[in-house]
């Protein structure tokens, strides 16, 4: 399945290093071409001797080695893919701060195949916020994080963070790298983060709305194949993936405009951008002054792009919305699916834990025009961008 596919297998100082190599035999098993860089840590855990042995090449770990230079670039552009597994706390953090004082991280910064990490931590470590920001950055760049698993760890303790196993990252891999081009040829338009509407040069309304999962449904389209526009509102997000062009907005009326330009070359559209309804009447040209004891903003209707794209989409055309709801999720749900003319509506309940704004997981129960209706567990934005899509792969080759 992975014949002649060439993988540079980057490993970390972690306790996990160990699997890499049964990892790499796998690999070599699968028919991929196997080359292994590892950093001065992963030496204390895994010799250079035993992966070299069954990588059947040498193990690079050195930037300068006497008088030579490892070429970085070049064993970047060599892979077809990169996969960094384990990929160790000090790593990531390294990668996500584009730190560069080791082969590996030169390899990485410069490599212009795909990228896929398995992390590796204890359960602390894990789910500290800098862990959780870090990985984020690296979904941003278009890297692929294959999930941890739930397991005994190194410190004895049992709980999240522990490393997937050699079998589940090869099968990741192929499944996502090198088999799964199901959307090669679609052109795909997605929206996403907050707008913000201007009440005057300093104040805006808007709201918490992230961006990521509109990113991480992105970053999957793309990842399938499709390539992808991403129309994206004013979110500290930095979105840089492979095959997917962003149009920074503002306001709900550039949103709207670049999503109508954009619409009709869309096979696919997701409206994951949280809109403003609302925007001020009128937009005071100079900072307001605490004058008065009390001030009136008078609102007006934004436009709805969901309900302009569902008015004017044409056969073959597949429109995804989603419905942030607090109460009656389901009714409202369907009720925006109907009146909004859409083929899916993804549903955000805030009732759900882990789940809606600022959150790196989401629970999500998706509605289809014909009826179906499916919930899913709480899951990393990344895993429930893959649901998402594989409900809009499935309707559109149905
Ligand atoms: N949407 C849009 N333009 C708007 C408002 C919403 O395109 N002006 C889209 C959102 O991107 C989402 C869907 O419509 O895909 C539903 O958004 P939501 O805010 O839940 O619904 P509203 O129609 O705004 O209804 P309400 O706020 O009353 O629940």
């Amino acid at each position: 399945m992975l014949e002649g596919k060439k993988i540079l297998l980057g490993v970390t100082g972690s306790i996990a290093a160990y699997k890499s190599l049964l990892l790499v035999r796998q690999l070599v098993r699968a028919g991929a071409e196997v080359r292994v860089v590892m950093t001065q840590a992963a030496k204390d855990f895994v010799t250079p001797l035993s992966l070299s042995t069954l990588s059947r090449k040498p193990v690079l770990s050195e930037l300068f080695q006497e008088d030579s230079w490892a070429n970085h670039v070049m064993l970047g552009r060599w892979a077809d893919l990169m996969l960094i597994a384990p990929l160790s706390c000090n790593t990531l953090g390294k990668m996500a701060g584009g730190l560069c004082d080791n082969l590996l991280l030169a390899t990485y910064l410069s490599a212009t195949c795909p990228v896929a990490v398995a992390p590796a931590m204890d359960e602390d470590m894990w789910k500290h916020p800098s862990t959780g920001n870090n990985l984020q950055k690296l979904i941003s760049f278009g890297n692929r994080v294959i999930p941890v698993q739930k397991g005994e760890l190194a410190s004895g303790l049992y709980g999240e963070g522990r490393m997937a196993e050699p079998e589940a990252i090869v099968e990741y891999i192929d499944k996502w790298f090198f088999s799964r081009k199901d959307l090669s040829g679609k052109k795909a338009l997605i929206t996403a983060g907050p707008t913000y509407e201007a009440i005057d040069p300093v104040r805006f309304i808007g709201n918490h709305s992230s961006g990521k999962m509109g990113a991480a449904i992105a970053g999957e389209l793309a990842a399938r194949g499709a390539e992808v526009e991403l129309i994206m509102g004013p979110s500290q997000l930095q979105v840089e993936i492979p095959h997917v062009q962003v149009t920074r907005v503002v306001s709900t009326r550039q949103m709207y405009e670049a999503a109508l330009q954009k619409f009709p070359q869309a096979d696919i559209t997701v409206m994951s951008a949280a809109v403003a309804d609302y925007r001020p009447v009128e937009t005071s040209g100079d900072k307001i002054k605490k004058t008065d004891a009390t001030l009136t903003l008078q609102l007006t209707r934004t436009e709805d792009i969901l309900r302009t794209l569902g008015g004017q989409k044409k056969k073959g055309q597949l429109l995804v919305g989603f419905a942030l709801e607090n109460k009656q999720e389901r009714e409202y749900a369907l009720e925006k699916l109907r009146s909004k003319n859409a083929d899916i509506m993804v549903l955000n309940s805030l009732q759900d834990e882990g789940a809606g704004f600022g959150h790196d997981t989401n629970k999500i129960t998706i509605f289809e025009k014909d009826g179906t209706e499916q919930t899913y567990q709480t899951k990393p934005k990344q895993q429930v961008a893959q649901d998402i899509v594989d409900r809009i792969v499935n309707m559109l080759y149905a």
